[in-house]
């Protein structure tokens, strides 16, 4: 029996309307060269050739799954999505300011409003805003292909129903019981709410599901008391039997746990004094995410998450080799997005979490909804309790930035030398107050040396993280021909807001 609300037949309908917009790209990531002077420029990238990129795409999904069906209709292996629960409430993540020097700065974290999970038309409004991305989402995954998605008590248990109709009942396999520690929650009216739920769906009954031994669970606190564990962490027993007498050699156990249940009882949620803690409320652990990855993907499989958030899906994806798409509808969540992808080499290795990860990240591509104009529009929290703006004002005023461009010979020199906000009185004191030096309001820049006129080949950058609060204000290069290049720097502040200026440059 389906579920029956007013939108539904509306959406059905609508999802066949497939020319509604394009995707425009505005960026090529690739590993950082940071305080690194090139020997050679590399090679404009190949942007339209068949070499596949990963891909970054800020936007609304729905309009973003509706121009993937255009090329990747039956493409994509595994997709993860964990959406807005339908919580009524608005999530946060956090902007640290500047250096975090002063015990001013290192305190002052601004909460600010990453996306609203309220619904103005409640159950209604949020099923048509899931049915129609659940119904693309279809479209776009492979024969032996699986979806996971994420949910709590709030609103699983009406998408259990949704997904029955749409991906068939009979190809759910589990709903994956996540069981975290509760946090230190006021109730006495009813139990404390501590776990989340993952459906787990395929598109049919021939799909991919490894029995990987990296996905298995440890083994209960009862078994790991029966069993010992040596140096290299192998767990073993003392056993077998030779004429009625007793043997003590070591008989090792074939897996370090157990083939997985569905609760998964074995993975903390993120604290906020872990490696892996980009300051986003809802971030889930890669943890999670690897046993998701590892169990339904192979090896360069396209992974997608289409409300990816702090970026958990894509790191894992990137550092498991396979290849990934993640949509956020924020700004802000593209670029946490970004930077922590740039810095995955110092995260934590997912077969040997005390190690780092210790590989760049592979090239990928940041794109965008092609919009007519861009205006940027400061958002409540950012603004000062006096000021006389409205919420969600326009700013047409760009930043002003200033740089300073040295050449000598082939070798080019550019260093940041001032940052200033025109609207700067109507910020909020909040964040005012924190910073000490014009350097503090950003967040990371970068150049692109030989701008092609069409993607901003992000050839040098550099970036604060929650736990590395530097920026290099200077960055070189040297060129290996000479003839007239175009310098692109971008400056993303800690508003959100993207300042990008060209400057020409005559090598001779
Ligand atoms: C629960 S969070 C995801 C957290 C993520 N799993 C992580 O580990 O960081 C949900 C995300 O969906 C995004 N989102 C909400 N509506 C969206 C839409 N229509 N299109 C794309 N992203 C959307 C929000 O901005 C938010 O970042």
């Amino acid at each position: 029996m389906n579920l029956k609300w007013e939108d539904k037949e509306k959406i059905k309908n609508s999802i066949e309307d497939l020319d509604i917009i394009s995707l425009q790209d505005v960026e090529l990531v690739s590993s950082p060269i940071n305080d690194k002077i090139l020997e050679k420029p590399e090679l404009p990238p190949q942007i339209s050739g068949k070499e596949w990129k990963n891909l970054l795409v800020w936007g609304d999904n729905t309009k973003i799954l509706k121009v993937l069906l255009k090329n990747l209709t039956n493409k994509i292996n595994l997709i993860y999505i964990d959406p807005p629960f339908a919580t009524g409430g608005e999530f946060n993540y956090k902007i640290q300011i500047g250096e975090g020097k002063t015990s001013k700065q290192s305190k002052h974290w601004i909460r600010k409003i990453a996306y609203s999970d309220s619904w103005s038309s409640g159950l209604n409004s949020y099923l048509s805003f899931i049915y129609e991305k659940l119904l693309l989402m279809k479209e776009l995954l492979s024969e032996t292909g699986s979806i996971y998605v994420h949910l709590d008590w709030h609103i699983g248990h009406y998408i259990k129903v949704i997904m029955d109709e749409i991906f068939g009942i009979e190809n759910f396999r589990n709903e994956i019981i996540w069981a975290y520690p509760a946090a230190s929650v006021q109730t006495k009216r009813f139990y404390v709410r501590s776990f989340d739920i993952i459906l787990f769906y395929t598109k049919s009954d021939n799909y991919t599901f490894n029995d990987d031994p990296n996905i298995y669970m440890e083994y209960s606190d009862r078994v790991k008391t029966a069993l010992k564990k040596d140096d290299k962490g192998l767990y073993y027993h003392r056993g077998g039997s030779h004429n009625g007498k007793k043997l003590s050699q070591k008989v090792y156990v074939k897996n370090n746990g157990v083939f997985p249940r569905d609760v998964w009882n074995d993975i903390p949620y993120v604290r906020a004094n872990t490696k892996e803690y980009q300051g986003f409320a809802t971030q889930k652990p890669e943890r999670l995410l690897k046993r998701i990855i590892l169990a339904s993907s192979t090896e360069n499989d396209l992974i997608a998450d289409f409300f990816c958030g702090s970026g958990t899906t894509l790191a894992v994806a990137e550092k498991l080799g396979r290849r990934w798409i993640g949509c956020d509808i924020t700004k802000q969540a593209i670029n946490i997005c970004k930077k922590r992808l740039l810095d995955i080499c110092n995260s934590n290795d997912l077969y040997n979490w005390k190690n780092k990860y210790s590989k760049n990240v592979r090239p990928f591509k940041i794109l965008e909804i092609m919009t007519q104009e861009k205006q940027f529009i400061l958002p409540i929290e950012f603004l000062s309790k006096n000021s006389e703006i409205k919420e969600n004002s326009e700013f047409s005023q760009a930043p002003n930035l200033k740089i300073n461009i040295k050449k000598q010979d082939m070798k080019v020199t550019i260093s940041l030398k001032d940052y200033t906000i025109p609207y700067v009185n109507f910020i909020s004191e909040k964040i005012r107050e924190n910073i000490l030096n014009w350097a503090d309001w950003i967040d990371s820049w970068s150049i692109d040396f030989n701008y092609n006129g069409k993607i901003f080949n992000n050839k040098w950058i550099s970036y604060r993280t929650p736990k590395k609060r530097e920026l290099s204000l200077v960055a070189s290069f040297i060129y290996d021909k000479p003839r007239e290049y175009q310098i692109l720097v971008k400056v993303i502040d800690i508003l959100g807001f993207e300042t990008i200026q060209n400057y020409g440059l005559k090598i001779i």
